[in-house]
């Protein structure tokens, strides 16, 4: 046998053992649960530069749609067809109850890996995928393969931890992961025991509809890599997606646009139990407000200053931000 076949045997093997453990973990723990979309998604797409345009009348794929809501959003929001796709039968048996209960139809829940998904090349009018890649074992290959199934010219909508903000959780991770060794069960027993400022705060930011789940999804983890803005601008480069937009904004001049949307008052909701940037956000609105939005989509692409600068700023609101979205469009 050659060293590449081996190379690819053990890495196959590698990505197998991880998918495992991490849908094991969420197939008992399922996650979001439940989460308020409505309030979340107009900032959050209109900061992006995304349009409903690009998404009413339209087919969506989400790789990694966990119990559903972001997927339920896009079918409930003028989407044609959403397809939605996860391993975990936990979190799939939610979605599917979720989408029986307000009798939505345009939607397809698969179970398949997100890896190894091989629906058509160039089929979805939009792919998106939110804190699902940085799980499976191999992130780019998964990047890789959401762009590969979007048509061209359209939208990528791609979120995974930031290697800041999460990067400043990572020492309450380890410790409970010193702690718990393998047993992830025992690793959220002592995120519980050390941590339980960090873990109301979550709770309140969730609206307590998600308690127990939020517990393993941010301390118990068995499996997660984490990424600058930079590497995912490469990402896009090597597969030809044009940058549109970050959220948070990658570029100072952003959050002027940003904090001048009405939606924000919406977001702002889940700002709850993070009163320092609830503060800081209603400074930065008012500020906006005074100069107007000096900037619009899309947004040119940020520089290394820029966005050095932007994710430097996100650390002290590392709990709250610790994922952030991409979008770009296919070329
Ligand atoms: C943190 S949840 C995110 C759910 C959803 N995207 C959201 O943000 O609401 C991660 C999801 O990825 C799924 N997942 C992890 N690895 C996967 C894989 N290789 N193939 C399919 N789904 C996977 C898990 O089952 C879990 O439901």
């Amino acid at each position: 046998m050659s060293n590449t076949v081996v190379a690819d045997k053990a890495n196959d093997e590698r990505i197998a053992k991880i998918q495992q453990r991490v849908v094991g973990m969420y197939h008992k723990h399922p996650w979001p649960g439940d989460r308020r979309s409505d309030e979340e998604m107009g900032w959050r797409l209109k900061c992006l530069g995304i349009t409903p345009e690009d998404y009413v009348g339209k087919t969506v794929l989400e790789l990694g749609c966990g119990t559903g809501d972001y997927a339920l959003w896009y079918a409930t929001h003028g989407a044609k067809h959403v397809t939605a796709v996860d391993l975990s039968d936990g979190s799939l048996a939610r979605a599917r109850e979720k989408a029986a209960e307000g009798n939505v139809k345009n939607i397809t829940f698969i179970k398949h890996d997100v890896l190894t998904l091989d629906l058509p090349d160039n089929s979805f009018d939009y792919v998106y995928s939110v804190g699902v890649m940085h799980i499976t074992g191999d992130t780019f290959g998964g990047f890789k393969n959401l762009v590969r199934m979007g048509k061209p010219g359209a939208p990528v909508i791609f979120s995974v931890p930031n290697k800041f903000t999460r990067g400043a959780l990572r020492p309450k991770q380890w410790i409970c992961h010193w702690l718990g060794g393998d047993d992830l069960e025992a690793r959220a027993r002592w995120a519980k025991r050390l941590f339980p400022i960090s873990i109301w705060r979550l709770k309140k930011r969730f609206h307590g509809l998600n308690n127990e789940e939020l517990v393993f999804d941010n301390f118990a983890l068995p499996h997660e890599t984490i990424h600058s803005v930079g590497e995912l601008l490469r990402w896009f480069d090597k597969t030809g997606v044009k940058y549109m937009g970050g959220f948070p904004p990658f570029r100072v001049q952003d959050y002027f646009f940003a904090f001048a949307q009405p939606e924000y008052a919406d977001f702002r909701k889940t700002f709850v139990g993070f009163p320092g940037l609830r503060l800081t956000s209603d400074v930065l609105t008012k500020v906006a407000k005074l100069f107007g939005a000096v900037t619009k989509p899309p947004f040119p692409r940020p520089g290394m200053f820029q966005r050095g600068i932007c994710q430097i700023a996100w650390m002290p609101f590392a709990l709250r931000f610790y994922c952030y979205t991409i979008a770009g469009r296919k070329g």
